[in-house]
């Protein structure tokens, strides 16, 4: 797969323009990193910057049926540029819209993005490691498109469904529901279950990744509730048009999304055969006591207290009448693995038939590697789940 890489206006000074908010790499260690993340998944990267917005729509159209995808970011002319938006429209190649900075909590103007209708994916703040991601989406969209469907009315209830064997119709297929992780933040999005929906796509289950709206606003945790819950149910509306088996059907979750999986599958109105969290945080006074995931957790309640906080902790409602095996590495430093460990021994005393599975020396962002011992580990239970 070739990509062309194209960096907008002021980016030629990354390293040295307000580090404090772009870090200090430069713009050819940018170049450099993204070489390299390509070339992991067998790419190649050309690597164009201008801080011209014509020389930007030429090297956009240059693109066309040469490159497979475009990882584009255009700086401050996203926020301005219809002409950008339509050489991407133009150009057909796929294009993911990339910002090192968290331009969703910068100044207003920062939200718009002008480009954004025009590509196939948005990414911004996380850091350098965006392009990354933005590399990784292409390859996926490449390897298996997906069918993007909304569920809902708001912008972020949207889902990839993909097929196994697409178009050639059998099935019907078992499905897995997958919700990603981020702890509950905007900055994180579906693109990082993409490994895994492909991967299971490609041995036999059919996916549904979903989006769903995070934090802030504060208070949000309702609207994110609910679309979790509207996101499985949507599965019904996706059962008369696709060959699902809605008898078969897993839910997912990985960090975050697996406690926002756990409330979509008490909730909804399909029953999921199983519930497979990984890595997930599932005991939310143990993220409320530790100390980087207790800023999250704060801002999940959003000033709520009480009600709120059982309301929300996974490990005090059960029993969730599903069958379930949640995953968890014993090396994972972001979530410990007694969140899963409290969740099971919980779920297991209030008579749920739960079961925990430890991947020794696994890490946290395993589950989002298809390569990993984690995620084959994760991938059996799906595909192959116990009579
Ligand atoms: C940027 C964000 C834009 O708002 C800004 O104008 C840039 C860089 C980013 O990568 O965060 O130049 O695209």
């Amino acid at each position: 797969m070739k990509y062309l890489l194209l960096n907008g206006p002021n980016l030629n000074l990354l390293g040295s323009r307000e580090p404090e908010v772009y870090g200090h790499e430069t713009l050819e260690d940018v170049e450099a990193k993204c070489r390299a993340w390509a070339g992991e998944l067998g790419g190649t990267v050309e690597a164009v910057c201008s801080n011209h917005e014509g020389e930007l729509i030429e090297a956009v159209h240059s693109a066309r049926g040469r490159a497979d995808g475009i990882v584009f970011n255009p700086g401050a002319y996203a926020h301005t540029s219809y002409a950008l938006h339509d050489a991407v429209a133009a150009a057909g190649t796929p294009t993911v819209e990339i910002h090192i900075s968290d331009v969703e909590s910068r100044e207003p103007w920062r939200r718009i993005s002008r480009i954004g209708p025009a590509c196939a994916h948005r990414i911004f703040g996380r850091g350098v490691e965006g392009y990354k991601w933005a590399i990784r989406h292409l390859h996926y969209r490449a390897l298996h498109p997906p069918t993007t469907r909304a569920y809902g009315e708001d912008p972020d209830n949207v889902g990839d469904l993909r097929l196994p064997e697409a178009g050639r119709g059998g099935g019907p297929y078992p499905v897995a529901v997958l919700f990603h992780g981020g702890g509950w933040r905007r900055v994180i999005t579906r693109d990082v279950m993409d490994g895994a929906a492909v991967d299971l796509a490609r041995r036999g289950v059919a996916t549904w990744n979903v989006e769903y709206r995070r934090i802030p606003p504060v208070g949000g945790w309702r609207a994110m509730l609910e679309d979790g819950t509207a996101a499985v149910d949507y599965l019904r509306e996706l059962a008369d048009e696709f060959p699902l088996d809605m008898e078969r059907v897993t839910t997912v979750g990985h960090s975050a999304g697996g406690h926002v999986s756990f409330f979509a599958s008490r909730e909804s109105q399909v029953r999921p055969a199983r519930f497979v969290p990984l890595a997930s945080m599932l005991d939310l006074e143990l993220s409320a006591s530790s100390h980087r995931l207790g800023e999250l957790v704060e801002k999940l309640l959003g000033g709520e207290e009480g009600t709120a906080f059982n309301d929300l902790n996974p490990t005090g409602l059960v029993p969730l009448g599903i069958p379930t095996v949640a995953l968890h590495g014993t090396a994972d430093q972001s979530v410990d693995v007694k969140q899963s460990r409290n969740y099971v021994r919980a779920a297991q005393e209030k008579g749920d038939q739960a079961e925990m599975m430890e991947i020794p020396g696994a890490e946290h962002g395993d589950f989002l590697e298809p390569n990993s011992t984690a995620w084959e580990a994760a991938a059996q239970q799906i595909i192959n789940p116990p009579a």
